[in-house]
């Protein structure tokens, strides 16, 4: 298999994105959840969302790289071209993920820097504070953060029982293609 897309295949490096990517949102929301019920005398209290906002500014940027590397590549062809009610369904679930993953880190970045505080990247660069100093804005951008962070691991549900749907109903290549596996 290549590194790049093919017409009937997806390339490693969109394979690699693609769990990464998978792994680290999901580990995102089970890491905001628990975090923001810790108490003060916890040890995680401090690191724990040191860690979150760092790790999601990379997958910030991790995602501005897949995006672009999308969109230089040819999209593998559907595997039931005459289904497009599903086809349709898929693609805008793709979209729908591009777009909360966006939100997820704009809205997690307003909130943390709502104090004019930025946001240190494991010690390596920070990120400015750029639309700090209104403190119902950090509420709202909490909001926001918190009610679609449910969507979006809901979305991610569907999405992995849709997989498994094609595997084991249909038994297409939808699941194994994207494992590299065919
Ligand atoms: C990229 C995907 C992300 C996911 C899936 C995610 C998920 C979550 C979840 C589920 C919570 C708990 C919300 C609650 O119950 O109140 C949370 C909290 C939080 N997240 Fe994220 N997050 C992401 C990105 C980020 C980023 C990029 C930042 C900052 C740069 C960030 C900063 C925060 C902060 C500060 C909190 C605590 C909010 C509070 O105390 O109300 N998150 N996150």
């Amino acid at each position: 298999m290549s590194l790049k897309n093919t017409k009937n295949s997806f390339g490693w490096i969109s394979i690699i994105l693609h769990w990464m990517m998978a792994i680290a949102l999901i580990a995102m929301y089970f890491v905001g959840d628990w975090m923001v019920g810790l108490d003060y005398y916890n040890s995680w209290y401090k690191t724990a969302p040191d860690y979150h906002r760092a790790v999601g500014i990379i997958i910030g940027a991790l995602m501005v790289f897949r995006l672009l590397w999308n969109v230089s590549q040819v999209k593998p062809k559907h595997l039931n071209p005459d289904d497009m009610r599903m086809n349709k369904l898929a693609s805008a679930t793709h979209y729908l993920f591009y777009l909360l993953v966006f939100i997820m880190v704009v809205s997690g970045y307003l909130v943390s820097t709502a104090k004019g505080q930025g946001v240190d990247v494991f010690g390596l660069f920070e990120i400015p504070a750029l639309f700090s100093d209104s403190d119902d804005g950090g509420e709202l951008a909490g909001d926001i953060h918190k009610w679609l962070g449910l969507g979006f691991i809901l979305l991610v549900a569907m999405h992995a029982m849709a997989a498994l749907v094609h595997h084991f109903k249909y038994k297409d290549r939808t699941l194994k293609r994207m494992l590299g596996l065919d």
